[in-house]
């Protein structure tokens, strides 16, 4: 029991046990009291009245902020898992890279074979990015990203799609397909432009909810979800 509690984020080992012998947990409507008890997906659990579902991954989507690394940790500086509290931790990652100064959309998963799939180069999710720029973006930087151009290093890069804000030219909406080092700063650099903002509006079909504030989460919707799978 005390296994199946913790799969389901509810606290570590130590924590479930404790609630478990407080008489918090019933199966199938009994208090059951031994952190021992055999349960099963069959079961009804409760823990403090709350029916709890089983499942075996765990999807959010988060509003990254900008400061906080990309990763599940670091021994100096403060991560995007800094975000969630501690029970919920638990086997999650960030599926690909934001940088430290980036902001928007992060899934944020257990679910290793979806995230890999997401991130295969194969696999070609589209990312669209709202950028902003030191100088006037024009439309032939449209077109030089749309017919694939190469990079300082000489890394050349898929066809990107280039949509200029009509009232405000140094703003844009990008869409990549790669997720290459800094490759959206690259790009602009490429052209003479510094980036100075930018953050993550979707990623294949699961689009960042408006309604939700940087450094915000959510667990995604089942409909969210199956966007993606089907990403
Ligand atoms: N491109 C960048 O340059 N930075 C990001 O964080 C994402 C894409």
């Amino acid at each position: 029991m005390d296994k199946y509690l913790a799969d389901l984020h509810i606290g570590s080992r130590s924590e479930v046990k404790e609630k478990i012998r407080q008489g918090l947990v019933k199966v199938n409507g009994q208090v059951v009291k031994d952190p021992g008890f055999a349960v099963s997906s069959a079961d009804t659990v409760e823990c403090g009245g709350a029916e709890l579902s089983y499942r075996e991954h765990f999807y959010y989507m988060l509003n990254k902020p900008a400061g906080l690394l990309s990763a599940t940790e670091d021994a100096r500086q403060q991560t995007v898992l800094d975000l969630f509290p501690k029970e919920l931790r638990k086997g999650l990652s960030p599926v690909g890279r934001l940088d430290k100064d980036t902001v928007g959309l992060l899934l944020i998963t257990d679910d290793g074979k979806l995230a890999h799939r997401l991130l295969s180069p194969a696999h070609h999710v589209d990312k669209t990015y709202l950028v902003r720029t030191d100088a006037a973006i024009v439309p032939e930087d449209a077109e030089c990203f749309a017919a694939g151009m190469s990079l300082s290093d000489g890394t050349r890069l898929q066809p990107a799609v280039l949509e200029i804000d009509a009232e405000d030219p140094r703003q844009a909406r990008i869409t990549i397909r790669e997720g290459k080092y800094h490759q959206i700063k690259r790009m602009f650099a490429a052209r003479g432009k510094e980036v100075v903002g930018l953050k993550r509006l979707s990623m294949g079909g699961l689009k960042l909810d408006p309604a939700l504030p940087e450094g915000a989460w959510r667990e995604l919707t089942e409909d969210e979800l199956e966007l993606l799978l089907r990403s």
